[in-house]
């Protein structure tokens, strides 16, 4: 069996690399609006139960799969299973290049505004929403800034593991707690913050159903980068010695802390602009400008530009991950040198993410699908649909089955213990293996199951 390979020099290389590719948009831009239309609270305490019950263990296979092996999701795979179960490394390498390829496009408009809040005159404008609608359709700026995003990914990634990947991560992993905690402080010192808050965290448990559970883990499972290979990628990287539980409680904390904090900045945020709690995938790029105009020329620039900034460092550690996997997948099974993959692969992935970028208006089809008795969805929405949605609980069920049944949690204990001698015996080992062994595949299954009817069939059933 392959011995790990060279890879993050230290624990925290690891730590802030794999916190770097938990901690993106899905944290900022998605989190605080699916709290903010699934009763607020309520959504946090069932988010913070799913992350801690079903994605830590899942991490926890996931990097232990990574060590042992020293491989790549299809390697890992294929060494601890044989061929017939290394389909579903596969198909974690193929979800991740399709997650990548529209991630791509909404980091290219985090990109554009962040340039254009700061440098520009988009603060200027007068009706945000319709700002944003002629935005997404003009393929001009879109195109270069998604570009310019993919270039930067490439970038780094091409650099390898502790050049690349592990020295971005150690710079801008605290670059984005600063920026966060300033921008909180900020935003609770606006009148109307303490309403914001107050929604925030005051659990109304009537809004609890089924729906919300489901919500809750999804986001939960995307916000970890679980299910598709990431962390077994990651995890590939790591040294013998390094005690997988601590990390992967450290890397779990950060990305709950992260959103949680997300929230904390948006709710007051929201509130203070006297807008309820008006949430969807438009809150950031409709709402929150407007929010930045109404503080003034000057304060609206450095705050809105801040924002955004925040935005795109924590995008950019995401794609960086998402783009090693396939890179990793070429450089062992296809014995691709480093750099051909990574070219290969980023113009490969920016390619098959121009019909998501296409799909705001700029043409009409793309952007007016139906499907699963829903109209008007965009073809971005059918990419993370399929591939995040339903692809990541899919990927979590298989790899938990393949840990109870094949690979078997004795051999996943094993892993583990090499690097945490107390392990074996302890509650935390019977917790895993029995999260991963019963309730993680039933969970996932009815998470996949659910959101491949509701997304594709119009059903649904929780
Ligand atoms: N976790 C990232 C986020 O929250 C997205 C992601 C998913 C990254 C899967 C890598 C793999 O934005």
């Amino acid at each position: 069996m392959a011995t790990a390979r060279s890879g993050f020099s230290s624990r925290l290389g690891f730590v802030a690399a794999a916190a770097g590719s938990a901690v993106g948009l899905g944290n900022i831009w998605k989190f605080p609006y699916e709290t903010a239309d699934n009763g607020g609270g309520a959504f946090l305490f069932v988010y913070i139960i799913c992350i801690f019950l079903i994605g830590f263990p899942v991490m926890v296979g996931e990097i232990a799969m990574g060590r042992k092996t020293g491989a790549n999701p299809f390697g890992a795979y294929k060494q601890l299973g044989g061929k017939s179960w290394s389909w579903v490394g596969l198909l974690g390498v193929i979800c991740g290049l399709m997650i990548l390829s529209f991630y791509n496009v909404v980091a290219g408009w985090s990109f554009g505004y962040f340039l254009q809040i700061s440098f520009g005159d988009l603060l200027a404008q007068e009706d945000h929403g319709a700002f944003f609608g002629t935005y997404a359709a003009d393929i001009g700026d879109n195109f270069l800034f998604s570009l310019a995003f993919m270039l930067l990914t490439g970038f780094v990634v091409l650099r390898g593991i502790q050049k690349g990947i592990e020295s971005a991560s150690k710079i801008l992993m605290p670059m984005l707690f600063a920026i966060l905690i300033a921008l909180i402080i900020y935003a609770l010192t606006l009148p109307g913050a303490g309403e914001g808050v107050a929604y925030y965290l005051t659990p109304d448990f009537s809004k609890l159903n089924l729906g919300v559970l489901n919500s809750a883990m999804g986001q939960a499972f995307f916000s970890l980068s679980l299910g598709m290979g990431a962390l077994i990628t990651y995890g590939s990287y790591i040294s013998k010695s390094d005690n997988i539980t601590t990390s992967a409680t450290i890397v779990t904390l950060a990305d709950t802390s992260v959103a949680f904090l997300s929230g904390l900045l948006m709710l007051p945020l929201v509130f203070s602009a006297g807008l309820e709690t008006e949430g969807g995938p438009g809150l950031v790029f409709t709402i929150l400008p407007g929010i930045f105009q109404g503080m003034g020329a000057i304060a609206g620039r450095i705050v809105g530009g801040t924002f955004f900034l925040l935005l795109c460092v924590a995008a950019l550690t995401s794609t960086i991950s998402l783009l090693e996997v396939p890179v990793a997948y070429l450089v062992d099974e296809r014995k691709w040198p480093r750099r051909k993959a990574v070219i290969t692969m980023a113009a490969v992935i920016f390619l098959l993410g121009l019909p998501s970028m296409v799909s705001f208006g700029a043409v009409d089809w793309l952007s007016n699908l139906t499907y699963g008795g829903e109209s008007g969805k965009s073809f971005l929405d059918l990419v993370a649909d399929t591939f995040s949605e339903v692809g990541l609980p899919l990927g979590g069920m298989l790899m938990s089955i393949f840990i109870g049944v094949r690979w078997k949690t004795n051999n996943l204990s094993d892993e583990i213990a090499i690097g945490n001698p107390k392990y074996k015996g302890s509650w935390l080992e019977t917790a895993i293996n029995v999260m991963i062994t019963y309730v993680c595949p039933v969970v996932l299954a009815l998470i996949f199951v659910s959101n491949l009817l509701q997304k594709f069939a119009g059903v649904s059933i929780l």
